[in-house]
């Protein structure tokens, strides 16, 4: 199984590593087989899953329900549950009983939390009792209204330097890592050389030792224009429209179910193409 030692190993031994978020059984047991080392079951799940406009409505509640469902699918990776908004802004014992939920009745491995300055101190007391904790930096979805809109962060030298002392912070502090997201690549390059723990980037550059995407982005069932810092492996989205408007086109006509597909009483297949007023009248089997 992975673990924080070995996120750590990666950095150390310049190996990249790829990072992806998962939010349900089936897609974790899936990437988990595939060989992913990390899975993070991010609060995007409130936009991706839920249809929220933000990551920002999204309840404790709601985030352990899919950390349940991913932690019965993988089994090798690290698993990361990522602390939703006002599940640890009240204060540093709201965020050790949100953290413990997570680890407790979740089965995570780790938690993210978003920020620097006060996220140090938090960082430091779930540490110091075993809870690892992953940062996160730059465009950090739970400041939206704070930041005016998804936008770049760290284009100015003053934001840039500000990146770069919380992310040096929160490694004192002991998080095994930070996630870089929407930053400027030759910033995240500098931070990531300034750190001994590894960076995750996501819209980051290539700098970072590891990347993250959120699942559904990188199948292509996200649709419409993507993000720039998106590529998508797949189209799955028009694959599943082709799929399901065939299997409607084939129940209208008779297609399916074909006698491979269809039970008898005495072992004999069903003959094909059975009418609708056949089966209704006993005739078909
Ligand atoms: O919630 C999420 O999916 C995230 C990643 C994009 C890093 O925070």
């Amino acid at each position: 199984m992975t673990t924080v030692l070995d996120v750590q190993r990666f950095k150390e031994e310049g190996q990249r590593f790829a990072v992806l978020t998962a939010y349900d059984y089936l897609s974790a047991k899936i990437l988990d087989e595939a060989g992913i080392p990390v899975l993070l079951v991010g609060d995007s799940l409130g936009m991706v899953m839920l249809g929220y406009p933000t990551t920002l409505p999204v309840t404790m509640d709601e985030m352990i329900h899919h950390a349940k469902a991913v932690a019965r699918g993988a089994h090798q990776a690290l698993l990361v549950g990522d602390m939703p908004f006002m599940s640890y802004h009240v204060s540093i014992e709201q965020a050790i009983t949100s953290a413990g939920r997570f680890m407790q009745e979740g089965g995570m491995h780790a938690v993210k939390v978003e920020g620097g300055g006060r996220v140090v101190e938090m960082t430091q007391r779930l540490t110091g009792m075993g809870i690892p904790v992953m940062g996160h930096l730059g465009l950090t979805p739970q400041f939206v209204h704070q930041m005016g809109g998804f936008k770049v962060q760290g284009k100015s030298d003053k934001q840039a330097a500000r990146i770069l002392s919380d992310a040096k912070e929160l490694e004192q502090a002991g998080a095994f890592s930070i996630v870089l997201e929407g930053v400027p690549s030759d910033l995240a390059t500098r931070v990531t050389k300034a750190l001994r723990i590894p960076t995750i980037g996501i819209g980051a550059g290539p700098g970072t030792d590891g990347q993250v995407l959120v699942f559904h982005d990188m199948l292509g069932l996200t649709t419409g224009k993507a993000p720039k810092f998106v590529k998508r492996y797949a189209q799955l989205a028009e694959e599943i429209t082709r799929a399901a408007q065939t299997y409607a086109q084939e129940v209208g006509d008779g297609t399916f179910p074909g006698p491979e597909h269809s039970y008898s009483s005495n072992g004999a297949a069903a003959p094909a193409k059975a009418k609708l007023d056949e089966v209704k009248y006993g005739s078909s089997v």
